[in-house]
């Protein structure tokens, strides 16, 4: 089977990145970490629960759109390679690979993640069920290392399930420009957006009954007592889901249960936390089909089609570069 070896973009960044993350935000006023860390072994698995949660219907959403909009996606873009930034799993991308495989354009799949575990895994179920597609993993960061993805054909960029949410405005602008840089004449760019609704929903996708967002919001701390030697006690924080409406995001927190102490032993830096403080671990925002135009527009990406699901909670826009 068809499988290429991960390539690493750059296997001495991330201990870097995170230390350097780990600095600033826990010195920061209010105290931030960003929330690319959520994804090891562990978070991977944890996302994978939450999008199976009755609560958490972005993913439901967006796979019934693919569903009924695949094989005009793939008549429309009529790829040869596709790269998904933020894969996962690639569950949902399934159903794009076998419209592009019944279009008979479609030659490479080029998955790219932060986490090399749920790299590992998804590239086995993948060459399993589309033998004839060869798999080019890359363990990256879509911020950092659009580069490294290895040159193909008419290629295919996909950014789903809202992945793009989770940055600020002009992070997201960084990284649109970076992806029409990327793309050549005829190449397109698929875009999930998760989109404003009822407040209530939105909150409930986030604060789940069962307590698994909470794991996964916590699941940063076990990260950095790992990778850094820190002494966070994940269950001495709760988890904090809130609406901001000025921003039209969701943003998730760990608020400090009590005054507490934290060494982080690799940095030399110890950090207090006072009782009720919170550190601010992600950014959830929800998007309107006129602020997508505009913000791919603005990155020189023309919208050609937009879908939604029949409730009309998510979007999936197709983008070409401009000319
Ligand atoms: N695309 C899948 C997974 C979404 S979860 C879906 O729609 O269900 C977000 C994914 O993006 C995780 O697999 C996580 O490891 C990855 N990720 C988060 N930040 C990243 C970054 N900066 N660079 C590369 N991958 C990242
Ligand atoms: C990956 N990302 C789009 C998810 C989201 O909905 O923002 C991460 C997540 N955070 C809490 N639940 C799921």
């Amino acid at each position: 089977m068809p499988v290429q070896s991960q390539i690493r973009a750059r296997p001495d960044r991330y201990r870097q990145e995170l230390r350097a993350d780990a600095r600033a935000g826990l010195t920061a006023t209010p105290k931030t970490l960003p929330p690319k860390y959520f994804y090891d072994e562990r978070g991977s698995m944890l996302f994978d629960e939450i999008t199976r949660l009755p609560e958490y219907y972005p993913t439901r959403a967006e796979t019934s759109i693919l569903r009924s909009y695949a094989a005009e996606i793939a008549e429309l873009s009529r790829c040869e390679s596709l790269v998904e930034l933020g894969s996962g799993t690639s569950t949902k991308t399934g159903l794009l690979l076998r419209a592009l495989l019944d279009r008979g354009t479609l030659r490479e799949f080029i998955p790219l993640d932060v986490d090399s575990a749920v790299l590992t895994d998804a590239a086995r179920l993948l060459a399993a069920q589309y033998p004839s597609l060869w798999l080019a993993p890359v363990v990256g960061d879509f911020e950092h290392d659009l580069h490294a993805i290895p040159p193909g054909g008419r290629r295919m960029i996909a950014f789903l399930g809202s992945t793009i949410g989770n940055l600020e405005p002009r992070a997201r602008a960084g990284l649109l420009a970076e992806v029409a840089s990327t793309l050549g004449a005829g190449d397109t760019f698929l875009l999930g957006t998760d989109l404003v609704k009822d407040v209530g929903r939105l909150l409930r996708a986030y604060d789940d009954a069962a307590g698994v967002t909470a794991e996964f919001n916590r699941n940063v701390l076990h990260v950095v007592n790992r990778e850094l030697g820190a002494d966070f006690k994940p269950d001495r924080f709760d988890h904090v889901a809130l609406w901001d409406a000025e921003n039209e995001w969701i943003e998730m927190r760990l608020r400090s249960v009590g005054d507490q102490r934290v060494t982080i032993r690799d940095l030399h830096l110890s950090v207090d936390f006072a009782a009720g403080e919170e550190l601010r671990t992600e950014i959830s925002a929800k998007f309107r089909r006129d602020g997508i135009r505009a913000e791919l527009t603005a990155a020189r990406l023309e919208p050609v089609r937009f879908w939604t699901d029949p409730d009309g909670d998510f979007g999936l826009t197709l983008a070409r570069a401009a000319s």
